[in-house]
């Protein structure tokens, strides 16, 4: 049985999309701990109601960047992690962290990438005036929001959004994308070919929700 490892730094939404579609569908995988960045992370509280590890790497207590992430590195292998899940995990991680996870770190961003890599994509994305807007679940490489892309998801951007709005409408596309791509990793039916990603048996990888 494969273990995930979740790394959050708030709500943890998606992290609960994927436990309760992994419930729901009784995947054969074992949720080996939850870690947050910071106490106050809601989602922590989740985990503890289902009885998944829930740990706190508190990046305040780490001077540097590369001392926050040997922390965290040393937590998650410890727990034994096939993949790790980034869920909403509001660091920037280092070279040597995502060398060390690499191909089995994946992580979800509020944009159809490589459109609007970075923070506040929902209001960039307003102010760009784009008609469709998403989310993309993809492997993680040493670059901000880069890397191969596993799965998109589209959705509207409709006249009289705001950014609220608008996130809350790519809220539910990453909610039904993420656990689709993390099983999809379960099932090992990922290949990386370059900067593609292959699934096999191919299915669409690109949702219009
Ligand atoms: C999501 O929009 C995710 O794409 C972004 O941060 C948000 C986290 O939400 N990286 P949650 O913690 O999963 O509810």
């Amino acid at each position: 049985m494969l273990s995930i490892v979740t790394l959050i730094s708030g709500r943890g939404s998606n992290f609960e999309a994927i436990v309760k579609t992994a419930q729901k569908e009784r995947w054969p995988v074992k949720f080996a701990g939850v870690i947050a960045n910071h106490s106050a992370a809601k989602g922590l509280e989740f985990a503890r109601l289902q009885g998944i590890p829930a740990f706190v790497v508190e990046h305040k207590e780490h001077a540097a960047r590369e001392s926050f992430d040997k922390a965290l590195i040393e937590k998650i292998d410890e727990l034994g992690a096939d993949l790790v899940v980034l869920a909403g995990f509001m660091r920037i991680l280092t070279p040597g962290f995502i060398r060390h996870f690499e191909g089995r770190l994946i992580n979800i961003h509020p944009a159809l990438l490589p459109a609007f890599p970075g923070l506040h994509t929902h209001e960039r994305a307003l102010e760009a005036g784009v008609q469709v807007h998403g989310a993309t679940v993809h492997f993680v490489t040493e670059g901000v929001d880069e890397g191969p892309i596993i799965c998109q998801a589209s959705v509207p951007v409709r006249e009289g959004d705001d950014a609220d709005t608008l996130a809350a409408r790519v809220l539910v596309a990453e909610h039904q994308i993420y656990p689709r791509a993390v099983k999809w990793f379960l099932d090992g039916r990922l290949r990386i070919e370059g900067n593609q990603v292959k699934l096999q048996p191919p299915e669409p990888q690109f949702f219009k929700l």
